[in-house]
């Protein structure tokens, strides 16, 4: 089921299982830094959430073909309303470089904000992945701090936090 379209040729569907295999074969992630075994389970519990409307998980198609993912996870208030999305994403090696996931993360966050009704999201960033840090900066993000943790693999790791409020979406300059 196609989400949304940025109108140039990229298209938003729910991830479906045939999706999961396809971008497992795409590369996206390398072996060393997160295991398929792990990249798979994620990808099937983002969809199984998407099925049960507590998640948004879309399989990203160029021109009619697989090329990466975006997914949503939300968070609820203590009284179970849902108010802010956090962002993820990943791109073949080969669809890079042309603007692909940051056009496909600006029509998500429209789609939350118009139809969720969502107060913010957030993209959290390891510092040193300056490709994935260009994409919350490209859509006017703030950099709300960075903060250390652990990786995968239990390795410190220094993230960065980018923040995006309903009113600044509404209120930004046209891209
Ligand atoms: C992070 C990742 C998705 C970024 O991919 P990307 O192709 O650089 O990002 P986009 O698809 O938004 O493309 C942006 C690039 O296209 C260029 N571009 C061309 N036309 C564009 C357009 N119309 N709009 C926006 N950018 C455009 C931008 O200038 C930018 O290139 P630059 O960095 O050389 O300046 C990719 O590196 C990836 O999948 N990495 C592995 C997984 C990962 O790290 N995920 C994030 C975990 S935190």
């Amino acid at each position: 089921m196609c989400l949304c379209k940025t109108g140039d040729g990229i298209e938003l569907r729910a991830i479906r299982n045939a999706d999961i295999e396809k971008l497992l074969e795409l590369a996206i992630w390398s072996e060393e830094l997160w295991p398929l075994k792990s990249f798979r389970q994620r990808l099937t519990e983002a969809a199984e959430l998407h099925a049960r409307g507590k998640g948004l998980a879309c399989a990203l198609y160029v021109e009619g073909e697989a090329a990466g993912y975006v997914i949503m996870d939300f968070h609820w208030t203590k009284s179970g309303q849902l108010h802010h999305g956090q962002l993820h994403y990943g791109l073949a090696p080969s669809h890079r470089g042309k603007g692909v996931v940051t056009k496909s993360c600006g029509a998500l966050i429209d789609y939350a904000f118009r139809r969720l009704d969502l107060e913010s999201v957030s993209i959290i960033v390891p510092v040193l992945n300056s490709e994935s840090c260009g994409v919350p900066e490209r859509l006017g993000f703030e950099k709300a701090g960075t903060s250390w943790g652990l990786d995968e693999d239990g390795q410190p790791v220094e993230t960065a936090e980018y923040a995006m409020s309903r009113g600044g979406w509404q209120a930004r300059e046209p891209r």
